[in-house]
């Protein structure tokens, strides 16, 4: 064979390769971040929501710095003014499944001002290195009335199974435009350690996640044997709950009149309710809504959770649970010492379906549904908060109202 023909023969081979790996990539629908700028930003409550905001994002460059800046107002696009603030947080290491090392990037803006817009941008605090500005609001002082939005199980595989969790939560917004804020209950992905997977969940919900703090529950999908690293790499979380269990897995907040309690179903369950205990005994707020993964009070029950953890719900007054694992719609009676009870003295348990592909089969009836359902769509529900009263609206994601209560105080 003469040279030339070698070469033809090499340029072949070499072109069939780069075709079979770009057709492989699209058929598996996982694209990934093409260069060193943020990807996967997203804001969580930390701290007080009235005055801080914390900020995680991942960067094909694990030594790249962790820079926050931000400027009050609307629709700043400059960060070198006189009002602009720098944060510097850190950046740490996590190896993915095929050995690559992803930078991430956590840091907290703190002395904020309650009731105010802000413009940020994060990034390496290099010219080009910086991620689109995005705007943000902190929670307004004497807040009385507010609406967040509830969604779980995304739990996707491919880049087009995201795109739907992206247009469930895009319906929940265009059906609730003042949310604050989005309680996810957990199985984010399908496969927890699936860098991929992670990427299409942040990038199909970025309009939303960029400015609306999303607070999420883990669940078996994301903590697995006790292991929650790439899951836990993606938020930045409180970290006041129970010690024993990973980090940011057990937590609680207040927002408004609410006490918002999130427990870590997966793992710690008894050690979780001393916590537990401690932090409702601790709260005067007027409401209380606990967010977990396997409910008590939606399928098949764990017996840990029932034993360790309905009891407190029950002491200490819980208005209502958001719940997830089912991929089914249900709400329950009003419930109290593992029965129905009149209208106002129970704990409300509701799974809100699921917001991705993954639907189940409804599931036979239990003694505690009284709403229970598959009508095949992903769904999202909006919670308005009111000083009297609690209003829970489920909608699927063609705008379909499947569910509606108010609770009363
Ligand atoms: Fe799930």
């Amino acid at each position: 064979m003469d040279k030339m023909k070698v070469y033809l023969l090499i340029g072949a081979v070499l072109i069939i390769i780069v075709l079979a790996i770009a057709i492989k990539q699209w058929i598996q629908g996982s694209p990934s971040p093409s260069s060193l700028a943020p990807h996967s930003v997203v804001t969580n409550f930390k701290g007080n929501p009235q005055t801080s905001r914390a900020f995680t994002w991942h960067t094909k460059s694990p030594d790249a710095a962790t820079v926050l800046q931000l400027a009050p107002g609307s629709g700043v696009t400059s960060f070198d003014g006189k009002d602009v603030m720098t944060f510097y947080g850190k950046t740490s290491q996590i190896r993915l499944k095929d050995g690559v090392l992803q930078g991430v990037h956590k840091v907290e803006a703190t002395d904020l001002a309650p009731g105010t817009r802000y413009s940020y941008r994060v990034g390496n605090g290099e010219k080009n290195g910086w991620s689109q500005p995005a705007e943000f609001e902190t929670e307004a002082r004497g807040t009385k009335e507010f609406t967040f939005i509830n969604v779980t199980d995304s739990q996707g595989i491919t880049d087009d199974d995201f795109k739907l969790w992206g247009q469930t939560l895009g319906k929940a917004f265009d059906t609730f435009p003042d949310a604050k804020f989005i309680i996810h209950n957990g199985d984010l992905t399908e496969d927890p350690e699936d860098e991929s997977a992670w990427y299409s969940f942040f990038r199909h919900a970025e309009p939303w996640l960029r400015s609306s703090a999303l607070m999420p529950v883990t669940g078996n999908h994301d903590e697995i044997d006790g292991k929650a690293e790439l899951f836990l790499s993606h938020f930045n979380l409180p970290e006041n709950g129970e010690k024993s269990a990973n980090p940011g897995t057990s937590y609680s907040f207040d927002y408004g009149p609410v006490h918002f309690v999130f427990l870590n179903t997966e793992s710690k369950v008894k050690k979780q309710a001393e916590w537990l205990r401690a932090d409702l005994a601790a709260t005067n707020q007027p409401w209380i809504i606990v967010a977990l993964h396997q409910g008590p009070y939606g399928g098949k029950q764990k017996k840990s959770i029932v034993e360790h953890w309905v009891p407190l719900f029950d002491e200490f007054g819980v208005d209502l649970v958001l719940q997830g694992h089912n991929h089914e719609y249900s709400r329950s009676h009003p419930l109290k010492g593992n029965q129905i009870t009149e209208e106002g003295t129970g704990t409300v348990y509701v799974v809100t379906n699921a917001s991705g592909r993954k639907l189940n089969k409804k599931k036979d009836d239990q003694f505690y549904h009284r709403v229970h359902l598959q009508n095949g769509k992903p769904m999202f529900a909006g919670i308005r908060i009111q000083e009297n009263a609690l209003a829970y609206e489920a909608y699927d994601i063609d705008g379909g109202r499947i569910d509606g209560f108010v609770l009363r105080k």
